[in-house]
């Protein structure tokens, strides 16, 4: 019935965010914790390349994997534009499983909360399953904090002189058992006032207490787990 990541999201997401767009400094930041690896890399949920393109710059041998075709044929895309080559898996992260073991595996953007939260477990376990010995999981989790139920956020997005998108964002559930919040996000593309295409996203994220996904992380078999915190995105680094 819903379409996460379909063919207006990845628009806005690329035309919003484009390659190389630090949110909140965490391109730089991820740089920065994978500065001493040498081996391969894989960005789960890896999207249009926003981080992949600029980790490959800097001189990282990063591998994408992603649900979402659209994201990924942006992806490609985007790589080409750059002269750049690196593989990308269309793949559910709920079923993982990749010919190469990586030296770590990073999730940014808080992309981890996307993933259902029944399966966090199997999914952390696949990570770790996928990384060599002693390799590293880098994700982001990220806190409700501005969440409100009700709320509706409008944004005009210009695409051309009589063409654009008009994001709308209703906050519609905040799930305290289940720990999650869901939005509807409806997409709507116009040309010259009319409606010529819309698509709808049921945008659900989970949340995680810090010491509940340490405790996830050291139960899949990592054992050392640190994390830092910027505003309402909480990075974990465990190997
Ligand atoms: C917020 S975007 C982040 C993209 C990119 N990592 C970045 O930092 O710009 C989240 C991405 O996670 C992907 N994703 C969500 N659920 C997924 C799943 N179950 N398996 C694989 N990818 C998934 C989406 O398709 C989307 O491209």
């Amino acid at each position: 019935m819903f379409i996460e990541y379909g063919e207006l999201s990845t628009l806005f997401y690329e035309t919003t965010k484009p390659v190389g767009t630090e949110l909140d400094g965490d391109i730089t930041a991820y740089k920065e914790h994978l500065g001493a690896t040498t081996g391969k890399i894989l960005e789960a949920g890896v999207g249009t390349g926003r981080m992949l393109i600029p980790l490959l710059q800097a001189g990282f041998d990063v591998e994408g994997v992603d649900i979402s075709s659209q994201m990924l044929s942006q992806c490609r895309k985007n790589l080409k534009a750059h002269q750049l080559t690196a593989p990308l898996y269309e793949q559910d992260l709920t079923q993982l499983a990749l010919p190469t073991k990586y030296e770590a595996i990073i999730m940014p953007t808080g992309s981890f909360c996307l993933l259902p939260r029944n399966q966090a477990l199997q999914i952390l376990r696949a990570f770790k399953a996928q990384l060599v010995e002693g390799g590293a999981l880098i994700i982001d989790s990220i806190l409700p904090q501005d969440f409100t139920v009700g709320e509706v956020y409008q944004r005009t997005l210009p695409l051309a002189e009589q063409t654009g998108i008009l994001f709308t964002s209703t906050s519609l559930e905040m799930d305290w058992v289940k720990q999650q919040t869901v939005a509807l996000h409806r997409y709507e593309k116009l040309e010259q006032g009319t409606l010529v295409q819309t698509e709808l996203s049921r945008f659900v994220l989970a949340w995680y207490g810090i010491e509940e996904m340490t405790m996830l992380l050291q139960a899949v078999g990592f054992t050392s787990v640190a994390h830092s915190i910027n505003e309402t995105l909480v990075t974990f680094y465990a190997n």
